[in-house]
């Protein structure tokens, strides 16, 4: 059976943490969708990594890592990220394996990304301009190369052909950067990547699932960020949402027993695009110093607010999810009054419903407050230690979801988590 683990907001909810968190009890740990527009932090040995293509159960000498066909690659950062995982005296050869159906990033992928956003001025997405939607296009315009091509021995052909192709929509947009290097870098993580476990991923996991092994299926940014789901346009990709599981992995719905939604225990969103409880005053500062809320993937501020009950309640609706994890209660420790939004008023109108779009109409978050606990709660490590306006503010969620939080991440460490019972 398979459990899932996705992010019920914008992304950056602790995806890494909470996966490396429960990744010992799992044998196969597989990453479902998205690219290294991902980062996904974690810490081993008290050493910050931030893994990007890498699953995050990587560090578990015991789990086998598979990265599904529905994610997007980019040889250069899984070359790169091999080098820093195996330099912890991790074996990939042992415990990493990549479907052949994954599509590659190529570098005019990564031009055509840079292209795209500059010619969209001030609409711009906010990409990571990793090539992540010039790469799900040539997927879904049925022209893209896959990890499995990388054996035949026309591949090059081929490559030159797409990169001819890339290259006329790239004189549209007058985009004129040499990319000689990127391809030189592109060649030689290649080599590096033939010689990886490249295997059928359906066929792997649906065996593995056959005889009684446990997977973690690891999500990539958040519900809100879904192609279909999210605050479209500015979105990726990418299905994001629990049912990405199905055909990012070759699996049936039915294997699916359990998915964990990963929440903040406030809201952050980095990028363009709609965010209702956005708070652009000393609140949102205040937020990011004490979240160090800064991207993993390109070191842009996030943007802060207080949580948003209205799109975690959609994401829990469309995900299935069955459990919560809150992470970064800790962040709150220094707040008096914590604010929660409970509606949107939408052009005056209260609702409590993510509508189609979001930057059209206008919404003003409604809030219930708070009081803050106020004491440090970094070093509790069982729910007697939390604060009862901690258990008040969870005991509110909870009931406004109408699905559990049975977690709790009190800081950024392996261990600074509280399982609730
Ligand atoms: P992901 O993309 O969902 O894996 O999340 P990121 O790694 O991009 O961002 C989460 C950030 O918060 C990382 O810097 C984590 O080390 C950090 N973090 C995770 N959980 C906690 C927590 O409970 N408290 C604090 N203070 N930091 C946390
Ligand atoms: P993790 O897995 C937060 C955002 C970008 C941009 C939009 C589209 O670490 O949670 P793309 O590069 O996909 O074309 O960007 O999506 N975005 C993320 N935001 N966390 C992520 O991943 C993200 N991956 C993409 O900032 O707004
Ligand atoms: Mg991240």
């Amino acid at each position: 059976m398979i459990i899932v683990i996705i992010g019920a907001q914008w992304g950056d909810e602790g995806k890494g943490k909470i996966v490396d968190y429960f990744a010992k009890d799992y044998d196969i740990i597989a990453r479902f969708q998205g690219g290294p527009n991902a980062g996904h932090t974690l810490y081993v040995n008290d050493k910050k990594i931030v893994l990007h293509q890498i699953p995050s159960g990587v560090f578990h000498a015991n789990t086998s890592n598979l990265i599904g066909n529905g994610v997007v690659l980019d040889p250069v950062t899984l070359k790169r990220e091999c080098e820093t995982v195996a330099s912890f005296g991790i074996d990939l050869k042992k415990n990493l394996y990549i479907a052949e159906r994954t599509h590659l990033i190529l570098p005019t992928h990564r031009a055509l990304d840079a292209a795209a956003e500059q010619s969209k001025g001030h609409q711009k997405i906010g990409s990571t301009l990793k090539g992540i939607g010039p790469t799900y296009m040539d997927k879904t315009g049925r022209n893209g190369l896959r990890v499995g091509d990388l054996i035949d021995k026309n591949f090059t052909t081929s490559y030159i052909k797409l990169r001819l192709k890339h290259q006329r929509l790239l004189d549209n947009f007058s985009f004129s950067e040499d990319i000689s290097a990127w391809e030189e870098q592109f060649f030689e993580a290649v080599e590096f990547l033939r010689e990886l476990n490249i295997v059928n991923g359906e066929y792997f996991i649906n065996d593995k699932i056959q005889a009684g092994k446990r997977v973690l299926a690891e999500g990539a940014q958040g519900s809100m960020l879904d192609i279909d789901f999210g605050t479209f346009p500015y979105v990726t990709s990418s299905n994001t949402i629990s049912a990405g599981v199905c055909n990012g992995l070759g699996v049936a719905p039915q294997k699916i027993k359990e998915v964990i939604g990963v929440t903040k225990a406030y809201c952050t969103r980095v990028g363009g695009g709609p965010f209702p409880t956005e708070l652009e005053n000393e609140t949102g500062e205040e937020l990011r110093k004490i979240g160090n809320e800064f991207g993993a993937t390109t070191g842009r501020p996030r943007r802060c607010g207080w949580i948003d009950l209205v799109a975690l309640r959609f994401a829990c609706m469309i995900n299935g999810v069955t459990k919560i994890v809150m992470t970064k209660a800790d962040v709150l420790d220094a707040f008096k009054t914590l604010d929660v939004c409970t509606s949107y008023k939408i052009n005056g109108k209260d609702s409590t419903e993510i509508p189609f779009q979001m930057m059209r109409v206008k919404i003003e978050p409604v809030y219930k407050s708070f009081a803050g606990w106020n004491i440090p709660t970094g070093a509790a490590n069982s729910v007697g230690n939390l604060p009862q306006n901690m258990k008040t503010y969870v005991d509110f969620i909870n009931k406004y979801l109408g699905v559990n939080i049975h977690y709790i991440s009190n800081g950024p460490g392996r261990d600074q988590i509280i399982s609730i019972p």
